[in-house]
């Protein structure tokens, strides 16, 4: 089973601290904005759906710990919280949906109101904890539906490649493409899967590969410079990835590696498919060469668990993300469809459509 990755209890969030996983499960407390902000930088949680879940949480984290006396201070602390949770990290844009859906919510609860009161406040501090248990809702059953989508694609007998981690430990829910790989799974369609172990940071090695062997999904950990040989000699037949940004024409950023895979899989002729919930695509974007791309810090590919690997004061490079051109992508797969053939106007027609629910039903 994996571990609760949010828990919201007394005005504090408990955020599982994926840093430490598999081998230690704790959990480190947050109490306010700057508190989810500073986890969110520093990785405690990760993930572009889960990121956008603990940003709408530190809101009412960030009232609770507050005592305003005026609407125009709750005002001043709201737009402060959303600078600091949208500073934390730059690519995914559920962090940033998150964020705006929070502050338009209090927004309008204020604008609502004649006077300032003890008793409304605390009534906006509601309004904003059901908000953030409404975006947590969304994306468990998003989760649900994508993976039912998803393994409607694939056939029986499949062996399959994925990237970074995109599972139950991305979001509140089972996962956007190993949700996709585990329902697959429990369909008996999956022979094989792959996780590659996703360097610099290792999340296929520590996270996906450890939700996988916990579905008992047949699986095995491989380096990303296997990934090539694998779609060559090992039959791999679908390419499954998560996104943390998609731009209106389809362009896809995700983990760095990702873009890599897709050039890999169009070679040998392997479907490349994106699974991601609808609030990760940006229609503000026409093209992802738009997606800011987040540098994170070069010590994250020259050490290893705290271990230099490469010559002391060798310079490196970090992009923590790279974008995958549409031309490459198969398919994406949101809560609302299957998006094939990807461009602006189908994508356009799936953000119009109503949710599939698990059972196929809108
Ligand atoms: O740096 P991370 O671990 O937050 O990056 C995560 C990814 O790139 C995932 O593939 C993406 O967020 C999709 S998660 C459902």
């Amino acid at each position: 089973m994996i571990p609760p990755r949010l828990i919201f209890k007394n005005g504090k969030l408990k955020i599982l601290d994926q840093r430490l996983l598999p081998h230690k499960i704790t959990y480190l407390t947050v109490r306010d904005a700057a508190g989810t902000a500073k986890a969110i930088k520093d990785m405690v949680l990760r993930g572009a759906p889960l990121i956008g879940c603990a940003a709408a949480w530190g809101f009412p984290l960030e009232l609770k710990s507050r005592h305003p006396s005026s609407w125009k201070e709750t005002l001043r602390l709201l737009e402060s919280a959303a600078r600091v949770i949208k500073a934390a990290r730059p690519t995914a844009l559920a962090l940033f949906y998150a964020a705006d859906r929070m502050a338009e919510k209090a927004a309008g609860f204020i604008a609502a109101q004649k006077e300032f009161s003890p008793a409304k406040y605390e009534a906006l501090l509601r309004a904003l904890h059901r908000e953030a248990a409404k975006i947590t809702e969304e994306d468990r059953a998003a989760c649900a539906s994508m993976g039912a989508l998803g393994a409607g694609l694939l056939n029986n007998n499949s062996i399959v490649l994925t990237h970074c981690n995109a599972g139950a430990l991305a979001t509140m829910g089972i996962g956007t493409a190993v949700g996709v790989i585990t329902e697959a799974s429990t369909r008996r369609k999956i022979r094989h899967a792959y996780s590659c172990e996703t360097r610099p940071y290792l999340q296929g090695a520590r996270l996906t590969i450890w939700e996988l062997q916990q579905s008992r999904v047949p699986s095995e950990l491989i380096t990303d410079n296997m990934a090539a040989h694998l779609m060559k000699t090992a039959g791999v037949n679908a390419v499954i990835v998560g996104a943390d940004r998609i731009a209106a024409n389809g362009d896809t950023a995700n983990k760095i590696g990702t873009y890599a895979l897709a050039v890999l899989a169009r070679y040998h002729k392997i479907p490349f498919y994106v699974v991601a919930p609808t609030p990760t695509i940006d229609t503000e974007l026409k093209t992802g060469k738009e997606i800011e791309i987040e540098e994170r810090s070069s010590e994250e590919v020259t050490f290893i668990n705290g271990r230099l690997v490469a010559p002391k004061g060798v310079k490196a490079r970090h992009p923590g993300f790279d974008v995958t051109p549409v031309s490459l992508i198969t398919a994406i797969v949101t809560e609302r469809g299957v998006i094939s053939p990807v461009n602006r106007r189908n994508i356009a027609k799936n953000l119009r459509a109503a949710t599939i629910s698990k059972t196929g039903k809108q």
